[in-house]
């Protein structure tokens, strides 16, 4: 399918931010987007890249009511020799159709997903920060827009895709976070939705993360939602514990996000001279291990979170310390091995960089 390139009058391009250690995370988005129509009947029409605007939509969009919705996040850097680069782009426009699959939305054809955000991002080039720790965070998303109040699977749907530049997603940049892990509310259950990106699943984790925010904490650490034993994920990253050189994550069970960082660890782990493991985790072992001084350090993993230190861990009554607070050797090295092979520091061996 063809895209059509709807013209950006001059007048309608934002001003670019000049100071890049002011761009946060989400907070500006860039002058264009990609949109895409599924109607029944007709099947992906009307690809075309246009002036970012908001929507107009119907009050009773079935979105609003149902939350049928999907999205996804993957990155774009600016490389020194002035090429663009994304990272594994494939593994995000699978990922998109299962969790599609899931909320009954239709497939994309993942040709379409990957042209239409190359060239979306080929458009926007301009936008791309370099300095380190930033990067442009790609924001695909589908959306059921019927307007009717039965609960059904849409007959129409927007495929759109907005770009921001960002830089770290935690305030403090590649600095240890604290986490709270949950025992009270639940993340995800055996045959929900856990597993899929829909936003119903973060609209849910939000009250917990208020609570622990309260408390001084940067994230919660979920559960399972049967006997709330397992350790899970956090959200907005997977987690790793590290037991020397070795890595271990809880393995994906249907109601964990497969994240595509979370396989990029596990396949590059082993480059580096670490054996890796993929295992239920109970919590009360893990807190016995961080007691012990078996584990030695904590890491989260993901497209915005990159490789995230964590600092303390708190379960019920007590908080525990790892890496004495500072960033863990292990840790280090991940991030600078993943980060090099995304900015084009590293040589690819993996074919990860498109
Ligand atoms: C991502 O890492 O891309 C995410 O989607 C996590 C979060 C920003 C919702």
């Amino acid at each position: 399918m063809d895209i059509k390139i709807v013209p950006l009058p001059a007048e309608k391009m934002k001003k670019k931010i000049t100071d890049e250690s002011q761009l946060g995370f989400g907070k500006i988005l860039t002058d264009r987007m990609l949109m895409v129509e599924w109607k029944a009947g007709q099947g992906w029409c009307d690809a075309r890249i246009q002036p970012y605007a908001p929507f107009v939509l119907d009050p009773a969009s079935l979105v609003f009511h149902y939350a049928q919705e999907i999205f996804e996040g993957l990155k774009a850097y600016k490389w020194a020799d002035g090429r663009v680069a994304m990272f594994r782009p494939e593994m995000n426009a699978r990922r998109f159709n299962q969790s599609g699959d899931r909320l009954c939305m239709p497939p994309i054809p993942e040709e379409l997903f990957l042209k239409g955000i190359e060239q979306l991002v080929a458009l926007e080039r301009e936008w791309i920060p370099t300095s380190p720790e930033t990067s442009l965070y790609i924001r695909p998303t589908m959306i059921a827009v019927d307007p009717v109040l039965g609960i059904k699977p849409a007959d129409h749907y927007y495929f759109y895709v907005i770009l921001s530049p960002v830089g770290p997603y935690y305030a403090a940049g590649f600095n240890p976070v604290n986490i709270m892990v949950e025992d009270h509310y639940v993340r995800a259950v055996p045959g929900g939705t856990g597993e899929a990106k829909t936003g119903g699943n973060y609209a849910s984790s939000l009250k917990a993360g208020l609570e622990a925010k309260k408390k001084g904490y940067d994230q919660v650490l979920w559960l399972d939602g049967r006997q709330q034993r397992y350790i899970e994920e956090v959200g907005a990253m997977n987690m790793f514990f590290a037991y020397g050189k070795k890595i271990v994550t809880a393995p994906l069970n249907g109601s964990i996000l497969s994240g595509v960082t979370r396989d990029s660890v596990l396949k590059l782990a082993p480059t580096l001279g670490y054996e890796v493991e993929e295992r239920p985790l109970e919590i009360n072992d893990l807190m016995a291990d961080i007691r012990s001084g078996k584990i030695t350090e904590a890491f989260g993993s993901g497209t915005a979170a990159v490789i995230t230190p964590v600092g303390k861990l708190c379960y019920k009554e007590e908080c525990l310390q790892l890496s004495a607070g500072k960033v863990g050797e292990v840790t280090q090295h991940l991030y600078d091995s993943l980060t090099g092979i995304q900015t084009g520091r590293i040589a690819d061996t993996f074919g990860w960089v498109r």
